[in-house]
């Protein structure tokens, strides 16, 4: 699955960067190698480390809904997991779909084997079915003394058998069931509605992950239970149906309908199933190895598949080379649907998007939003090895999946694109925002039981990676697998080397969070002391952390680099608490030293005062004699350490002011994200001035190049990134000059004259919402209502939530629950989250239609963001009390983690005020006056 927003790995889930949500473009640097790990051998498995991690999120949302609990009792369906004595082999699904009454009417016959003589039989069903008939087979003949009945609370058929179910029987189970599109907001089958030529028109379609598949057709509804399907759908005449595999036959039935037939499917998890019945037109192309890939859109979008059916076929093809494993289906259809809760879903040959996610819109679409659509579509279809055809053996080890689908859709990102330097954008994307959402005391480790295994050595390089992973993906394909296969599938293909995989990643996988590392030179550069800790943004007492069987100690590899040496040959493992290194092959003469060399490894790096002063000389006088990825590690380190109080904030915004001199977009975006960390903490605060002029005055270069370019259309996608990001900051922050410049543009838009670049609609249309009043606001709302193109209305969404004006932000928060699409909502919330003139009003919409927005999004992955829309922006303790107070008595639903997080937040933001704020000030005060023209 992929998250349902371009900027979400620049949301980090609970965290409160101003701008985050809104500024989603990424930029321009050196190629970091994550494929030439060959070189630098330890870089792959820092990189595992890296996929583990960044998974956290996602990990922790399905653990919450599952407890993992598998026994074998008395009363099965007590239990949350399914027996293990009968497993599926075969399903024969007919559903027959009616648009006009939005009903389904079903029948399947499972043929279920039994593995252990049984009185039962469970399959997971939804409540909001209706079960008409259950029938038990053997050999095709109805068994007697068959009876079946309900458990809605475990969400069980169950069906038992005087005497019992036999072992190594082949029994068939027929039910017959029938239910509403309608009854369960955007998953399962559900409907979904666009206007064409002024009507509506009505689909249907599906999204079982992680447990809905149950509310289209009772089922075994876990990853490991997996069986051929064979899909049969009856639908209107004037409508087509689509699966996961391709149409065996149709034939036409009197009154108007349709019976379409499809091939029996490869062995599959029920997640995986989809089915979509819809007026799409599609545009088809084939690969090398002759697989036939579609895009399909509502007939007035299908011009836009084209970018997208491009970019899927390059991806794919290269990823059959890549995994050295073809694909195995002869089809690979990629639907954009109107209306979708994630971005995307990777159902196996038949992945299914959100609209802005697929369709790109020559003349609408920015870089930004071709970006995405490149990212999620080279992210899915690595799924279709990555989880479909090896899928992790319980959600538990969801990371298998979609962290290597997210490492991997660099590397297809960067085969289609590869002027975009993409490889490094991982930094932006997704390293920083796993550090910060894991350095959180009440973190989740993301493997809760793992399994003793064999001894493995070794670490590799990229083509024994490569080769591990398809020995991983051959050994257990249409199977299931864990950690650990992956562990020794790894080790099998590495000899001879000092390392042992599984122990390693055990430090990583077993305890949450992650270190800090602390270097002490105590022979200059030559020797070297290290200590770790665990990072956690509020100070805590190492008693009071979840216990750990590694007492969080990590086994962690380190590398330097100094001025004299910038090469990082040699490697460390620091195992221990503290330990001293001697680095034979180097001078002890040093100006700088810096550690964890192009940031591979998950860990923060923490210096003595003097390292940390020389650091920042060396950025301030030439910052070229680090690569992009090392600045970045440094900006985002300096300023997570001073918000931790590992380091004062007055070293971490010494470091940062180097940014005055800095024209790379991703250094650029790493230090503005952390400034906005900063600033959202000072934002009611006498500070709020001083550092808004703090930061135009670190851009005051770039904004002049930007604004010298506005508002023509300029050429190269990072240099459009950095423009981007440039101007909204500089009209954020209150550059009044380019407000101005901006807020004309948007006047002539409304005037009908001048139509923005697709580039700068973002900001413009912005200036036009943030300088301008009432009429601007309705004019573009009603923009948003006539518009017919997805991407457009997402522009305009975000925009219109930067009003200054009370009653509109009150207005369009009402209307995110009623005139905005469902799937929509919280992005409203989210935007108007990173507008401080809404926070007054956020927390209390929040509390007021908090069962409506759990009913919408308790269970969805997103439903986090909500609750750190409403309260990131917290800073005091009546907040913090009232916040907890709410939630006292109240389900947090897939938020849980959220709102622990949250609370960590602003527990941080109280003490670092507390502490902080007179300091800044006057610094602030001296730097502006030594440093800046007054603006
Ligand atoms: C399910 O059963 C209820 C109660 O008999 C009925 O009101 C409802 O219409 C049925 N739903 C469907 C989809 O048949
Ligand atoms: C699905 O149908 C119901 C009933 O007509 C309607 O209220 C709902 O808005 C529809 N959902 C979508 C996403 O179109
Ligand atoms: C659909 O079926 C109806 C009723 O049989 C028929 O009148 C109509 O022509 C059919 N439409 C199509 C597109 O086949
Ligand atoms: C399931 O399909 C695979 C081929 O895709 C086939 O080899 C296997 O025999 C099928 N299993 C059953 C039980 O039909
Ligand atoms: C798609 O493009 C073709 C050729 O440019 C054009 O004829 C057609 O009208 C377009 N279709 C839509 C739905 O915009
Ligand atoms: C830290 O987390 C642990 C376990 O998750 C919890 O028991 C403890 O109370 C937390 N401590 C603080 C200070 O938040
Ligand atoms: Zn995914």
């Amino acid at each position: 699955m992929s998250s349902d927003e371009a900027s979400s790995p620049l949301n980090p889930d609970g965290k409160n960067r101003f701008y985050s949500d809104a500024l989603l473009t990424k930029g321009k640097s050196r190629g970091r190698s994550l494929t030439n790990c060959s070189k630098l051998l330890i870089a792959c498995i820092l990189l595992l480390l890296l996929l583990l991690l960044v998974i956290v999120l996602v990990a922790v949302f399905v653990v919450v809904l599952h407890k993992v609990v598998a026994e074998e009792v008395a009363e099965p369906w007590k239990s949350k997991r399914l027996p293990s004595s009968a497993k599926p082999e075969t399903y024969d699904i007919t559903l027959n779909v009616d648009l006009d009454t939005l009903t389904v009417t079903g029948e399947e016959s499972i043929n279920v084997k039994v593995v252990e003589n049984t009185q039962w039989i469970l399959l997971q069903y939804s409540e909001s079915m209706n079960i008409t008939s259950v029938d038990v087979l053997d050999s095709g003949k109805s068994q007697e003394g068959v009876s079946n009945e309900l458990h809605p609370d475990n969400e069980y058929v169950a069906i038992s058998k005087e005497g019992d179910f036999n072992k190594n029987k082949v029994y068939t189970v027929v039910v017959k069931f029938s239910y509403y599109l309608y009854s369960g907001g955007l998953s399962g089958f559900y409907n979904s509605t666009y206007n064409e030529d002024g009507e509506a028109v009505v689909l249907a379609t599906t999204q079982f992950e992680p447990i809905y598949a149950r509310k289209a057709f009772p089922c075994f509804d876990e990853p490991a239970m997996k069986a051929n399907f064979t899909i049969t759908i009856v639908h209107p005449n004037t409508t087509i149906a689509l699966s996961n595999m391709p149409i065996l036959a149709m034939h036409n039935d009197e009154d108007g309908v349709i019976t379409t037939h499809f091939a029996p499917s490869v062995p599959m998890s029920t997640y995986l199933v989809a089915f979509i019945v819809c007026e799409f037109k599609f545009t088809t192309s084939l690969t090398n190895a002759s697989v036939n890939v579609s895009v399909y859109a509502r007939p007035s979008l299908v011009n836009d598949t084209k970018y997208s059916l491009d970019i899927a076929v390059q991806v794919l093809e290269y990823y059959e080379q890549f995994f050295g494993i073809n694909y195995p289906l002869i089809k690979m259809d990629l639907v954009a649907i109107p209306d979708f809760n994630a971005g995307a879903m990777e159902n196996w040959g038949l992945v299914t998007y959100r609209e802005t996610a697929l369709l790109v819109t020559e003349n609408v679409s920015s870089s930004a939003d071709k970006q995405w659509v490149t990212e999620v579509v080279a992210h899915e279809l690595a799924h279709q090895w990555f989880g479909n055809l090896v899928t992790m053996a319980w959600w538990q080890d969801l990371w298998l999946n979609e962290g290597f689908a997210t490492y991997i859709s660099y590397l297809g990102t960067n085969i289609c694109h590869p002027e975009w330097n993409y490889l490094d954008f991982f930094i932006i994307g997704d390293l920083h925002v796993a550090l910060e959402a894991d350095g959180f005391n009440e973190t989740h480790p993301i493997i809760q039981s793992a399994e003793t295994l064999s001894e493995i050595n070794g670490f590799m390089g990229m083509e024994e990676f490569r080769l591990g992973l398809n020995h991983y993906l051959n050994k257990h394909k249409y199977g299931n697998a864990k950690s650990a296969d992956l562990w020794s599938a790894l080790q099998g293909v590495v000899e001879n080397v000092p390392y042992n995989i599984t122990a390693v990643m055990d430090t990583w996988t077993i305890q949450g969070g992650y270190p800090i590392l602390t270097v002490t030179l105590t022979d200059g550069c030559a020797k070297l002391k290290v200590t770790q800790e665990r990072f956690v943004i509020v100070p805590t007492d190492p008693k009071d952390f979840a216990k750990s069987e590694f007492n969080y100690i990590w086994k962690v590899p380190i590398n330097f680099i100094t001025d004299s040496n910038p090469d990082p040959s040699e490697t460390f493992w620091l195992n221990k608490k503290e330990d001293e290194f001697t680095r034979t092959s180097l001078s002890k003469d040093c100006k700088w030293l810096k550690a964890n060399f192009g940031e591979l490894g998950f860990y923060r790096v923490n210096y003595e005062d003097a390292q940390w002063t020389a650091l920042t000389d060396l950025l301030n006088t030439d910052h070229t004699q680090l690569q992009t990825a090392d600045r970045a590690n440094l900006l985002d380190d300096a300023v997570s350490l001073s918000i931790a109080g590992f380091i004062t904030p007055m070293q971490a915004l010494d470091l940062v002011s180097y940014l005055k001199q800095e024209t790379d977009y991703i250094a650029l975006r790493v230090g503005l994200l952390s400034l906005s960390q900063i600033h959202t903490k000072v934002i009611l605060s006498k500070v709020e001035g001083s550092f808004t002029d703090y930061v135009l005055c670190l851009l005051e270069t770039e904004i002049e190049e930007a604004v010298g370019t506005f508002p023509n259309a300029t050429t190269g996608h990072l240099e459009n990134l950095k423009r981007s990001l440039i101007l909204k900051y500089a009209l954020l922050y209150g550059n009044t000059t380019f407000a101005g410049l901006a807020l004309d543009e948007f006047e002539s838009f409304m005037a009908g004259t001048k139509e923005p670049v697709p580039d700068l609609k973002d900001v413009i249309l912005t200036a036009g919402i943030r300088e301008g009043g009432q009429a601007e606001w309705e004019f573009l709302w009603n923009k948003y209502v006539e518009s017919d193109n997805p991407t457009e209305q997402s522009a305009i969404l975000s925009a219109l939530s930067y009003t200054k004006e009370p009653w509109l932000i009150q207005l369009y928060l009402d209307r995110s629950l009623t005139e905005v699409r469902s799937q929509d909502g919280l992005t409203v919330l989210r935007r108007l989250a990173s507008n401080s003139y809404a926070w007054p009003y956020l927390w209390n919409f929040f509390k007021e239609n908090y069962d409506e927005l759990f009913n919408r999004y308790g269970s969805s992955l997103s439903f986090g963001r909500a609750i750190t829309a409403a309260t990131g922006h917290f800073t005091t303790q009546n907040q913090l009390d009232e916040l907890e107070m709410f939630f006292s008595n109240r389900d947090a639903g897939s938020g849980i983690v959220a709102l622990k997080s949250g609370i960590e937040q602003i527990k941080s933001n109280i003490n670092w005020l507390d502490k902080n704020l007179d300091n800044i000030d006057n610094w602030l005060h001296e730097f502006l006056l030594a440093n800046c023209n007054k603006m």
